[in-house]
């Protein structure tokens, strides 16, 4: 689920298969490893830990060699250690495997290559196996004497890749070497990604893309599988049947420059800090002030069958999932359509009634997540119309869908999603406005929209200034137990994910709750020591939550309270700390309101000593189930 980096060309390999590594690292990893080809020698450097470990044993004792592959690994099957970080050899010692994903059938396959010979296992991963196995349908189909020219060879080892994946259940990215084929890598995917880079005499194979565009920015995304044969000067695709592969060779969309953390501490606070600009980049030419609408070609609907739509389902996971729960309150207020909220991995297993006129939207930052994938694909099935709403260009969820809206909010490194939900946010009003506007909302409404959301990244930017200020609450209470987050309507998903932001890099206890819920159970936990962090902006549920807060007072537990306009001149003598966002229509302030808690969550992260941009335990995308 986490990293692999290929490279085949004239430079040193080890260098640029680091590089790749380093600049996959906020992907969230537990252990890292390389092969290089060495003259006649597979030269493998790996350890549990950190890349910079990795690093070290590199420089200690470099392997030399212009092709090879890396990964980092997020453990699956098997502790994190030393022995079970890849590469993983096959039976002969001589070809080499990286793999993201999960073999499901190893334990079977497994079995089977112990009857049929010999096969000693170094490790307790699924990936192993799978290199056992290809090693052996290679060796298998030598010729019994003679000399095998070397084009042969390297298609008799695609052949062994391909049948062997034939006999794979589950998940995998892969990229191989063998010690016997010079400067030649196999690499093939089924749910997990891989990105083939095209250079010059040189090419690349990637689990993101972001690791190897300071060397390229062209790029083949490979389709679930694609079998990729790649040399120093060409490639090719093909499929695990067998047959032909059809490819298109893409522009990247960023460059290098854009994935670098800048003047910034933490890639985190400069996404927070983007935000301005990435809001203003999701509604780009998006929105109509003549029709008083917005535009969404990408959705590739006619008028007619937008006009058709009964009832959405939106999908996702974490915070996509909390964008969608807003999405929710928008498209029935807006556009009057009965929208439901689906955790994609629940949705996916269960046979959830559906009427002919659903529309369902996945929504998904990587575009990559496994669970979002699987519910896109169920609903593919089941024959309903799907969107996605996704942010990496070309990632498989926004490949499989009918049509989609993209972000343009640019890489989002920081493992804890906080541009990428604004931008979700923003394309979920621009939908609601699309949709309402072919049914009941009447052009003054419309207009009104538009002029909320064009106001938005100025008010942001003003949002944003409020960051020391916070910086001084986040100290107050950093040596809280944890965090209640509580809000109404189109706050109450604000307070799950601040809770969630919480949770995420300070590792600290925190949940979020419907305001009103308190008094059904949250407010056992309410004491002087663990703050509540009331959402409340000025609007039509303001005093509903004062009296909330009034409750959490009486109880002795401090009040943090984000609120808008005049009313904070109320809440002074209730809460303990204010933090005033501009004003702004109900619908659009989640976008405000989440801005000063992701900044007291990446605060509190500091001033706790976090590794705020590679939080334990998590993965930035998870192509696992
Ligand atoms: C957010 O901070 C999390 N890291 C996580 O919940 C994330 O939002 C979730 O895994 C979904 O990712 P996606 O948007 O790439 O599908
Ligand atoms: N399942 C493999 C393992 O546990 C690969 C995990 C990954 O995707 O990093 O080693």
């Amino acid at each position: 689920m986490c990293g692999i980096v290929g490279y085949v060309g004239r430079s040193e390999a080890g260098p640029i298969l680091l590089d790749g590594l380093r600049r996959l690292e906020y992907r969230g990893y537990d252990s890292a490893g390389v092969a290089i080809m060495d003259g006649d020698r597979v030269e493998t450097r790996k350890c549990a830990g950190r890349i910079a470990e990795l690093g070290k044993l590199m420089t200690e004792k470099p392997p030399v060699g212009t092709y090879g592959i890396s990964h980092t690994r997020w453990a699956t099957h098997g502790k994190p250690t030393d022995q079970n970080a890849h590469p993983h050899f096959d039976g002969s010692g001589k070809l080499a495997l990286v793999h993201n994903g999960v073999i499901e059938n190893y334990q079977a396959l497994k079995e089977d290559l112990l009857r049929e010979g010999e096969h000693i296992f170094a490790s307790e991963t699924d990936t192993e196996v799978l290199a056992h196995l290809i090693g052996s349908l290679y060796d298998a189909s030598a010729p019994a004497n003679g000399y095998v020219p070397p084009q042969n060879e390297k298609s008799r080892l695609v052949a062994a890749v391909r049948a062997a994946l034939q006999q794979v259940i589950g998940t995998y990215g892969i990229a191989l070497v063998h010690r016997d084929i010079p400067d030649f890598i196999v690499g093939a995917r089924r749910g997990s990604p891989l990105v083939l880079g095209v250079g010059k005499e040189e090419n690349f194979l990637a689990s993101d893309v972001s690791a190897i565009v300071a060397y390229t920015r062209d790029a083949v995304y490979l389709n679930d599988f694609d079998v990729v044969a790649v040399e120093r000067d060409k490639f090719e695709i093909s499929s695990v049947a067998g047959e032909g592969g059809n490819y298109e060779v893409s522009k990247v969309e960023f460059t290098d420059e854009d994935i670098k953390k800048g003047d910034y501490p933490h890639y985190m606070l400069k996404e927070i800090f983007e935000q301005a600009g990435s809001v203003r980049d999701a509604m780009r030419g998006r929105l109509s002030t003549d029709e008083c609408t917005a535009k969404l070609g990408g959705l590739d609907m006619t008028a007619a069958q937008l006009r058709d739509v009964g009832r959405i389902v939106l999908t996702g996971c974490g915070t996509a999932l909390h964008a969608a729960m807003i999405g929710e309150y928008i498209l029935e207020q807006l556009a009057g359509i009965p929208t439901e909220v689906e955790f994609a991995s629940e949705f996916r297993h269960r046979n959830t009634p559906m009427t002919r006129d659903t529309l369902v939207f996945a929504i998904s930052q990587s575009g990559e997540t496994a669970d979002t994938l699987g519910a896109l694909r169920e609903s593919r099935r089941k024959g309903y119309r799907t969107l996605g709403i996704c942010n990496n260009v070309a990632s498989t969820i926004a490949r499989e869908s009918d049509g989609g809206v993209y972000m343009h909010a640019g890489p989002e490194i920081g493992v804890a999603a906080t541009k990428s939900f604004t931008s979700q946010v923003t394309i979920l009003l621009l939908i609601g406005l699309l949709l309402g506007r072919m049914r009941h909302l009447s052009t003054s409404e419309g207009s009104h929209i538009i002029g909320a959301l064009e106001a938005l990244p100025d008010q942001i930017e003003q949002t944003l200034k409020l960051s020391d200020e916070i910086r001084g609450i986040a100290r107050k209470y950093a040596a809280s137990p944890g965090m209640l987050f509580f809000g109404r309507q189109f706050n109450f998903p604000i307070g799950l994910e601040a809770a969630l932001k919480v949770k995420e890099i300070t590792y600290l206890f925190s949940e979020g709750h419907p305001s009103a819920e308190l008094k059904h159970g949250i407010i056992a936990l309410v004491r002087p020591e663990l703050p509540s962090v009331f959402i409340t902006p000025d609007d039509a549920v303001f005093s509903k939550n004062l009296n909330n807060m009034e409750q959490v007072k009486a109880r002795k537990g401090p009040i943090i309270a984000v609120t808008s306009g005049a009313c904070g001149d109320r809440l002074r003598g209730i809460a303990n700390d204010v933090i005033t966002i501009p004003s702004a229509p109900a619908f659009v302030t989640p976008i405000l309101s989440v801005i000063p808690l992701q900044l007291l969550a990446y605060h509190l992260a500091v001033e706790l000593g976090r590794d705020v941009d590679k939080p334990r335990n998590l993965a930035k995308s998870v192509t696992v189930e």
